[in-house]
């Protein structure tokens, strides 16, 4: 199997919270890793670090054999890593479109500028245009190219998140609880999005506490505690791993939860 994405004994540091304590981890290619864990776990520190967002206090982080530990969020970005917010970023006041062609790396220099776009050639803008609708009709939301983003359900505004992320052509998508505010309804066609998604990219992580979605989409799934690692492994073993039942309030949670969907 090759490795996508290897993190070797990551630390990261704030003052005296240990978030994240020495994390081995493989993305490999093809697959969806989902990532688990409680509440301040280390799930999104993990994700910050990788994307460059934090700088790792110890460790090493390579994305297909790159060592892109020392690199900045920019620079990492353009190797082909792309990731969505725990809390949702959009430019609200822009259209779905303009949303997805910001991230567009063609335009990348001047991306603002660009989607206002007067002064560049029609035939350009049109490209842009219609490669950003792939990724706007892929997720469903073609519709709504042309509405604002803060006029969006919550469902949609996800979906925009994770088209504009795919935009940007990355080889690795690093999702941080999609599902989040969900209702089933919309949780439900958020893993055929994601299914969609997947030929896209190379390897795809999913944090997510809705363990529906984690068991319908996961190839594989790690669970962290404490800013450390509990359990790596296939679904079912990971999810009635005796530290990760414990590691989660009430005990059974993770696969009770999953049994049910
Ligand atoms: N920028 C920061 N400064 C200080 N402490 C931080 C920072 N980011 C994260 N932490 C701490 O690191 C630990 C891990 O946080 P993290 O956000 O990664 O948890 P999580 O697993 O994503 O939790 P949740 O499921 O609630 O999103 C927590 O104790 C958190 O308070
Ligand atoms: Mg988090």
């Amino acid at each position: 199997m090759t490795s996508v994405l290897e993190v070797r004994s990551l630390r990261k540091i704030f003052g005296g919270v240990k978030a994240i304590d020495g994390i081995d981890l493989d993305l490999f290619e093809g697959e969806i890793l989902g990532i688990i864990g409680p509440n301040g776990a280390g799930k999104t520190a993990l994700i910050n670090t990788i994307t460059g967002f934090y700088r790792a206090t110890e460790g090493s982080i390579r994305f297909r054999g790159v060592d892109i530990t020392a690199l900045a969020l920019h620079q990492i970005g353009r190797l082909g890593i792309a990731r969505t917010f725990q809390n949702i970023r959009l430019f609200r006041r822009m259209t779905v479109l303009e949303n997805v062609m910001v991230a567009n790396k063609t335009f990348s220099v001047a991306p603002l500028r660009s989607v206002l776009s007067a002064w560049l050639p029609s035939g350009r803008r049109r490209a842009a245009v219609d490669e950003a609708m792939e990724f706007i009709t892929l997720m469903g939301l073609a519709a709504k190219a042309d509405h604002r983003a803060d006029s969006l359900a919550y469902g949609e505004a996800r979906r925009l998140e994770i088209a504009r992320a795919l935009a940007g052509r990355p080889q690795m998508l690093l999702l941080d609880e999609p599902a989040a505010g969900m209702n089933e309804t919309e949780t439900a066609q958020l893993v055929e999005d994601i299914r969609t998604a997947r030929p896209r990219v190379k390897a795809i992580a999913l944090i997510e506490h809705d363990m529906s979605l984690i068991r319908a989409l996961s190839d594989r799934i790690v669970a962290l505690d404490y800013g450390r690692k509990i359990a790596d492994g296939v679904p079912e073993s990971v999810l009635s791993h005796p530290d990760v039942r414990r590691a989660y309030l009430g005990d059974d949670e993770p696969a009770t939860a999953g049994a049910a969907a």
